[in-house]
């Protein structure tokens, strides 16, 4: 019941209508029996200053952070947590004695859905679809997690080259920037770092509802069992890229569980315990059936 001792989170984006975080953060704070809500607000950027200083000044316990003020937003801030400044974006703020500290949870996300899938990204080679926002807090994390190699495949050659430099300076040696023709040209390079990597991550927008047939121009036969194929969209949970390359015998795993567990990493810095993962699971499921 929502009472004068209910306290409110909010999501700071725009626009916001399309999410899932407030169906999934009401049920964690439900489940947990947190006098809690969760509201989606529409901020344009000229008015993120002020929404930013209302997450102190409603004595909120704190805040998500979502496209396109995820790189902006630091700015505003009293704080900005190492793993967040290492990421260049914060999608989750923390309030606490008076301060207001950024964080990033996409990356412990994105490796706790890796986790699930099985896979360890310490010394391997990946290939990375697209170079966008999504794009470098995969990259960067695969870095900082020691993957040896991150290759870089962006239609528009010079952001790949961007988070390749990005990913050389984040501790990853082997970080190389490749354009979308070297898929459509099916390049021997190209094909070699589908050959080494155990890992393709597909960041881009191709595939999401409602243009459901389109993928990233990946030939079907650089796609092996010798890959786990992961696809952020999450809406729909199975993309063109997913059943191409599970076709070709590919593990595949699609975006819902690191939106999940971006969502429960940002509930444990709120709350300090353990997010009800089965609660939140469950309407996540809900939102995408
Ligand atoms: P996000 O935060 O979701 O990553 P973004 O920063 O706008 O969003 O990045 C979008 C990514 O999808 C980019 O890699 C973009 O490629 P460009 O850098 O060439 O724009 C990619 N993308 C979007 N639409 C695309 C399309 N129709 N074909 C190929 N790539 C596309």
């Amino acid at each position: 019941m929502i009472d004068a001792s209910t306290r409110l989170v909010v999501l700071l984006g725009y626009p916001v209508h399309h999410s899932y975080s407030p169906a999934m953060q009401n049920a964690a704070f439900r489940a947990a029996g947190l006098n809690l809500v969760y509201l989606a607000a529409p901020v344009p950027p000229e008015r993120l200053a002020p929404a930013v200083a209302a997450v102190a000044a409603l004595d909120m316990p704190g805040a998500n952070v979502t496209v396109p003020h995820k790189e902006r937003v630091p700015a505003f801030l009293d704080e900005v947590a190492p793993e967040a400044r290492l990421l260049g974006a914060v999608n989750t703020i923390v309030h606490r004695n008076g301060r207001l500290v950024g964080h990033n949870t996409d990356g412990t996300g994105f490796l706790r859905a890796l986790r699930e899938a099985g896979y360890d990204p310490r010394g391997e080679a990946v290939v990375v679809l697209g170079a966008g926002g999504a794009a470098r807090a995969v990259a960067v994390t695969l870095a900082l997690e020691g993957a040896k190699e991150i290759v870089v495949f962006n239609r528009t050659l010079d952001r790949a080259h961007q988070l390749a430099a990005l990913v050389r300076e984040r501790g990853c040696g082997g970080a190389a920037a490749l354009g979308w023709e070297a898929l459509e040209g099916q390049t021997p390079e190209a094909r070699a770092a589908f050959v080494r990597a155990g890992l393709v991550v597909q960041t881009t927008s191709l595939g999401m509802s409602p243009r459901l047939e389109d993928g990233p121009p990946v030939p079907p036969e650089w796609m092996s069992a010798n890959h786990l194929a992961y696809d952020l969209v999450y809406n729909p949970s199975d993309t063109a890229f997913l059943r191409m390359a599970r076709k070709a015998g590919a593990r595949t795993a699609g975006g819902a569980g690191m939106l999940l567990h971006q969502g429960a990493a940002a509930f444990e810095l709120w709350t300090g315990r353990d997010a009800p993962l089965a609660a939140m699971k469950q309407a996540l499921e809900a939102c995408l059936a």
